[in-house]
């Protein structure tokens, strides 16, 4: 039985006879107004922002709203366990923290303070290629904690190599595969502030700190900063790949691998003709095609498609606890927070993203019971209706 998250509730209320009320809001529609008012307008809007005018990031949010749960009664849901097991990681709810790159601009102490947050909770992280932190540094900062490794795919195959393996030895035992960023899209907001940290060292911890990437450049990036971006960057960024370098990956990483960014039935299809072993369906928060479908939109097609022969995850867009058990109901394993995470990092680091986790934890917890819910199991598509 995992722990009660729903308790978050009585702490807070209970602490509110001390006069003591949460350091930021429990608000997950308010949480973005208030990362506002604590951050610099260009790290907030690399968060908030999306690709385009952000017709999809907006279409994620409505997706969520054309589905409506019906709660059942008197189905003795007093006590829940939301604990479930994932490619073999075990975790108390089915929520994982998604792979957000360059956290050092929302907060100092950036990914350690996630994976330290995250690992107190028992919530795998997935750490991203574009970290401000070493894969080993959030290794320590995560301790015993559940993490796997998301994979910006370099071009350079002894690189890539190189930092599978690194991943590996820390302890990452499952490898996440981004497929929709190979280029970044239009941004305009990033755009109107000539904002990308890539070009200025941030986010580029893991390659600066890889002894074959290094090996690579005639100096030290500490040494010639320029020179070891202008390296990294068309090493991460601009060439698409192809589905016959799967091979490869598999080659050089012996857990569980995961695509993620996949949208079409089809492409899940080949996933798993590839021997692949799961999908996040994902259009990366809305941030690289505008226009695209909505995630949630494009669950019920990968589960048809797919869902007896691969593991199918799911972000873009999870707010609210009832958002947790509308992609769950419609077929996801578990989902992945990404913006709430960066803002409740940006509020006070590892207890401001506790706060934000805990928050929605309970929120899900409390839904799950008054659907009249007990355990994941239960939450199938015959909850919703569409609205
Ligand atoms: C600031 C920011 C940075 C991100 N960096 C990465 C990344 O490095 N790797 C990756 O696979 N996805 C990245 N993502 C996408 C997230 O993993 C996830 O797909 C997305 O945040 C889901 O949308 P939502 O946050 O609106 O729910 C990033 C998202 C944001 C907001």
């Amino acid at each position: 039985m995992s722990a009660p998250f729903g308790a978050y509730q009585a702490e807070i209320y209970l602490r509110g006879l001390d006069g003591v009320t949460p350091a930021f809001t429990t608000d997950a529609g308010a949480l973005e107004e208030s990362a506002r008012r604590v951050l610099e307008p260009g790290p907030f809007w690399y968060v908030a922002g999306a690709a385009g005018v952000g017709a999809t990031a907006a279409a994620n949010r409505e997706a969520f709203d054309r589905w409506r749960i019906v709660p059942r009664m008197l189905r003795e849901a007093t006590r829940r366990d939301l604990s479930t097991t994932v490619l073999g990681t075990a975790m108390p709810a089915p929520v994982l923290i998604a792979p957000v790159g360059v956290q050092s601009i929302l907060h100092p102490d950036g990914e350690l303070a996630t994976a330290r947050a995250a690992a107190a909770l028992g919530l795998p992280m997935v750490l991203s290629t574009a970290a401000s932190y070493t894969i080993e540094e959030v290794a320590r900062a995560s301790g015993d904690g559940p993490r796997w490794y998301q994979l910006y795919w370099p071009n350079d195959d002894d690189v890539c190599a190189s930092i599978l393996g690194r991943a590996k030895a820390a302890g990452f035992t499952t490898l996440v595969v981004t497929l929709d960023t190979w280029t970044l899209a239009w941004r305009p907001h990033d755009l109107d502030g000539a904002y990308l940290p890539f070009l200025r060292g941030v986010g580029t911890a893991i390659p600066f700190s890889d002894p074959v990437f290094r090996a690579g450049l005639a100096r030290a990036p500490e040494d010639d900063l320029t020179a070891a971006v202008l390296r990294w960057v068309p090493m991460f960024t601009g060439t698409d790949k192809s589905w016959d370098r799967l091979p490869f990956l598999r080659e050089h990483w012996s857990g569980p691998i995961v695509l993620k960014g996949i949208l079409h039935p089809d492409d899940a299809r080949r996933a798993a003709d590839a021997g692949l072993d799961g999908v996040i369906v994902s259009n990366h928060g809305g941030r690289q095609v505008d226009g695209a479908i909505a995630s949630l939109d494009a669950l019920p097609g990968v589960v048809e498609a797919v869902g007896d022969r691969l593991t199918v995850l799911f972000d873009s867009g999870i707010r609210t606890g009832a958002d947790v058990v509308k992609a769950l109901a419609l077929g996801a394993r578990s989902v992945l927070i990404g913006r709430p995470v960066a803002y409740g990092l940006a509020h006070g680091g590892e207890s401001g993203v506790r706060h934000v986790l805990r928050s929605l934890l309970a929120d899900l917890d409390l839904t799950v019971g008054l659907s009249g819910c007990r355990t994941l199991s239960e939450l199938t598509r015959e909850l919703l209706v569409p609205s």
